[in-house]
């Protein structure tokens, strides 16, 4: 995978023009200190910092501040919090205890006996002040395609869908899931559920049949809502049509609610379907909230690991809003005028915390994408920007690195000039992609902030501050308020001090925003995150702290692929393969990928009667996209007569890694000889050779 490789030459960034706002410093830096990173150059790293004139315009104004404030939430969690708790959130009760609990006992509250309601902070509170702001524009796949929904109409949408909610028997706790494109309509359900106190799942809109079965089984989802279909890249994607295969095999499932996005044709089951166009306006426009606990369910959001079926992580009401309203606010630098855009989908955590909740508690003006970085130009991210005149854009960087082929004038002839900040997310950031986004993109004027986290997190855990930390191209820098980091050996689980170590990421204390617990699985939750290093969150990330105390993610270290910022487990990808019935045995790994980060690469063995032929080739890549769905198609399939296993049964997935990334010489591979079948190793050596 391409890791934050720091051999850069300094002429690369030279280009980096020293009369902008944000400049580069290129002064050494004394080695192994965590104190300050104002003006370093360490090693080969070139330091970005920002200009005193930018910074004096954040909110964060310089390293010193953010190392103050740094401090005191970690000397004084309580005292930190308690005070952003109570100035950023509107409560209906206040908390009485700021946090309680801890990583042993897995038992984490924060806000005790606070009472409050996601959706009135994300938009009732605004009303007084801001009820013609705009709250979402949303850009279709087609650029003209542009709506602008202000804050008062977000209130009543979100209403009259919270009120037919309640009329078809939805309560506080129960569950609700959402299959929607990346529409306004996606937030309206996901905030109407929030206001009735109902739990909502969103389900990723490229999920297929499988996927979707297990999430709604799972969480005994009352309610789908969706849409007739989504349109992407020029090509419709037909939602309908996969709920209703979904909702035959859902039998907890009452209601279909289905909003019109394209018009396009669907089968309307009457019993089953409702046209959400028909009854909404019906509905009366006001819906009273809930008044929720601090620690009541917000929702439930599905994601891989490396074992057992996807893991429903489950974020609560305080902790979360006031950690997304924070990190949002801050990292962004977020100001009362900005259009700020996230380009991520609702259906994954990013869309959930920086599309939907950070941005809208915070009273921002947030953009939602349905269409593609590439459809029709390349220049359709850009022209977005001017357009909108955007001031923070977020995207991935297997986005940046796909629109990097194409001739830098698709970027350079439109008008950025808005852009205040850049922002990363997803997979580690290459140099050069940084670099690009940075120059051509952000005109050597932005910051980026690469923001390192999980659907765990909630929120961002490691990322900059645009205007307080300066950056190192591929790094996500330091940790956010609240979050104490530690690198452990993976063996002994000690913790390395000092700079320049490598290791496992762990977190030694709570923050607001973690995840409280698997849905009905609480001990799955303890075993994944908390046992592994007694104590310590494990965030399943190798990372490298540098000379000058920097985090340089270096990707996960368990059997979790990370395919264009799409987190995938490899035994979901191997049991969706011997699904199919020629399938005997198989082992996914992921490989260096230029665009997407990782490639994923599979070995399957066929059962007998079946021979290795493009037909069945392509019918194991289409058995993954129905099951798992698109974005999960193997890239290469390598049928082989065995796999490498140890006498005692076991892959040795250590040489199908090492054989991917052309590691293969005798010294590279090590010891081979206890192989059940070391022969088969030359035999995947030379196919890997000849496709990869
Ligand atoms: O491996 C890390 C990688 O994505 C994983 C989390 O995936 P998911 O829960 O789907 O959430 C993605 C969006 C937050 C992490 O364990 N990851 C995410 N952001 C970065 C990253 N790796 C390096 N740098 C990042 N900025």
């Amino acid at each position: 995978r391409p890791m934050a490789s720091r051999n850069y030459s300094s002429s690369s960034s030279s280009s980096s023009s020293s009369s902008s706002s944000y400049s580069v410093s290129r002064v050494s830096s004394p080695k192994s200190t965590m104190s300050k990173p104002s003006t370093m150059i360490s090693n080969d790293d070139t330091i970005y910092t920002p200009s005193q004139e930018y910074s004096q315009q954040c909110h964060v104004k310089s390293y010193s501040e953010y190392q103050e404030m740094y401090q005191h939430s970690i000397t004084n969690p309580s005292e930190f919090w308690g005070k952003y708790g109570s100035s950023l959130i509107s409560w209906f009760q206040p908390f009485t205890n700021v946090m309680s609990g801890n990583f042993v006992n897995g038992d984490i509250t924060w806000f005790q006996n606070g009472k409050l309601n996601v959706s009135y902070n994300c938009i009732d509170r605004h009303l007084e002040t801001k009820k013609d702001k705009i709250a979402i524009i949303y850009e279709g796949d087609h650029p003209d395609h542009v709506r602008k929904i202000t804050f008062y109409e977000l209130f009543l949408e979100t209403c009259r869908l919270a009120n037919l909610l309640k009329s078809l028997g939805v309560r506080k706790g129960d569950t609700v899931a959402i299959y929607m494109p990346n529409t306004p309509e996606a937030i309206y359900s996901m905030l109407a559920c929030a206001r009735i106190g109902a739990i909502h799942s969103v389900i990723f809109a490229g999920f297929g049949f499988d996927s979707i079965v297990s999430r709604v089984q799972d969480a005994n989802c009352k309610i789908i809502i969706t849409a007739d279909e989504g349109v992407r890249g020029g090509k419709t994607i037909p939602l309908k049509k996969k709920i209703d295969e979904v909702a035959i095999h859902c039998p907890s499932v009452q209601k279909v609610i289905v909003f019109k996005n394209t018009g396009g044709p669907i089968d309307f089951h009457p019993a089953k379907d409702i046209w959400a166009h028909e009854v909404m306006p019906e509905q009366p426009p006001y819906c009273p909230c809930e008044v929720l606990d601090s620690e009541d369910p917000l929702f439930i959001l599905y994601t891989s690991g490396s074992t057992g079926k996807p893991k429903g992580l489950v974020h609560t009401q305080a902790g979360y809003l006031l950690y997304t309203t924070m990190t949002h606010r801050y990292v962004f630098d977020i100001q009362e005028n900005d259009i700020y855009a996230c380009v991520a989908d609702v259906g994954w955590i990013t869309g959930h915390s920086y599309i939907v909740y950070g941005p809208l508690s915070n009273g921002t003006t947030t953009f939602i994408f349905e269409g593609t970085p590439l459809h029709p130009t390349p220049s359709r991210y850009w022209e977005m920007v001017e357009r909108h005149k955007i001031t923070q854009f977020y995207t991935a960087p297997t986005a940046i690195r796909s629109l990097m082929k194409y001739p830098v004038s698709y970027a350079e002839k439109c008008n950025k000039s808005s852009l205040r900040v850049l922002g990363t997310v997803g997979e580690p950031i290459n140099p050069e992609a940084w670099r690009w986004f940075y120059k051509y993109v952000g005109e050597d004027r932005c910051p980026i902030v690469d923001t390192y986290w999980q659907t765990e997190s909630g929120g961002h855990l490691v990322a900059p501050l645009p205007g307080g930390i300066p950056t190192k191209a591929g790094s996500a820098t330091f940790p956010f308020f609240g979050i104490k980091l530690s690198v452990l050996d993976p063996q002994t689980g000690k913790e390395m001090s000092g700079n320049n170590v490598e290791g496992v990421l762990c977190v030694n204390n709570s923050w607001p925003g973690i995840a409280r617990t698997v849905y009905r699985s609480h001990t799955r939750y303890l075993t994944t995150y908390m046992k592994p290093y007694p104590g310590y969150y494990f965030t399943g990330d190798g990372v490298k702290r540098d000379q000058d105390g920097y985090y340089w993610i270096q990707g996960r270290v368990d059997d979790v692929i990370n395919v264009a910022g799409h987190r995938l487990g490899t035994a979901e990808l191997e049991s969706a393969l011997v699904g199919h019935n020629s399938c005997a045995e198989a082992a996914v790994i992921g490989y260096p990928h230029d665009i997407k980060g990782q490639g994923i690469l599979a070995f399957c063995t066929l059962k007998h009667g079946f021979e290795d032929t493009e037909d069945i080739v392509s019918s194991l890549k289409i058995e993954v996209r129905k099951i798992i769905g698109p974005f999960a198609t193997p890239d290469v399939i390598i049928i082989t007569p065995s796999l490498p296993k140890t006498r005692s049964g076991k892959i040795m997935r250590r040489i199908l890694r090492k054989i991917a990334c052309h590691e293969s010489t005798p010294e590279q591979l090590g010891d081979i000889s206890t192989l059940a079948e070391p022969e088969v190793v030359q035999f995947l050596i030379d196919k890997v050779t000849a496709c990869l």
